[in-house]
């Protein structure tokens, strides 16, 4: 079986992205190679944070690699928190504190629309190539659900009436912007020799 390092730590994706990939690949997680440092995500765009941690992996370690960034996009805040949604209320990363900065930042605007975008770098022999997924959908006016993570109580996916925090995991990751950019990157990785 193959093996693919995928630059994270975060249980709730590695369950995610085991899922998706059907067991085509040993997946390792930076656990899993000894790597325990704060990898930098210090770009401007998600496109420049994925590839940095991918290559981050590849130069120091030599192993093929991918990583992915997400941000929130709220067309009402100029597509705020974006590549910020990790810290958008401040560097300890709290999921609650960053919801309800967006709740009170929207609570008198009626345009709710707003996107998840993911990219993942994958770098394979030091080549890149990239992978975009993208879900539409509305910003709520209050949490609803308990599952996943992040500021899925706070968004409905277009075409159903569940936030992505009252959605089985199955049924978020097959339309989710990771499920989305992951189905991309299996689809290329299965016409690699
Ligand atoms: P990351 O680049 O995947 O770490 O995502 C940055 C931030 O976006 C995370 O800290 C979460 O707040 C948010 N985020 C990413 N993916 C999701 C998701 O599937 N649901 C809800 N929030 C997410």
């Amino acid at each position: 079986m193959r093996k693919l390092v995928f630059a994270t730590n975060n249980d709730h994706k590695l369950r995610e992205l085991k899922e998706l990939l059907n067991s085509e690949f040993e997946l390792l997680s930076l656990n899993d190679i000894g790597c325990s440092e704060d990898i930098p995500e210090t770009g401007p765009t998600l496109e420049i944070n994925a590839g940095q941690k991918s290559f981050y992996i590849w130069d120091k370690y030599l192993l093929n690699c991918f990583a992915d960034d997400t941000g929130l996009e709220i067309e009402a805040l100029s597509n705020e928190p974006g590549v910020y949604s990790a810290r958008y209320a401040g560097d300890d990363k709290s999921a609650t504190a960053n919801m309800n900065k967006v709740l009170e930042k929207m609570a008198s605007e009626t345009n709710r629309k707003a996107q998840f975008r993911c990219v993942i770098s994958l770098v394979i022999d030091g080549q890149e190539k990239q992978f975009e997924g993208i879900v539409e959908g509305q910003i709520l006016t209050e949490k609803h659900g308990e599952a996943g993570f992040g500021y899925d109580p706070i968004f409905m996916p277009d075409g159903y009436e569940l936030s992505f925090a009252e959605m089985a995991a199955a049924d978020k990751n097959r339309i989710s912007h990771r499920g989305r950019a992951v189905e991309k990157l299996v689809g290329y990785l299965k016409h690699l020799k």
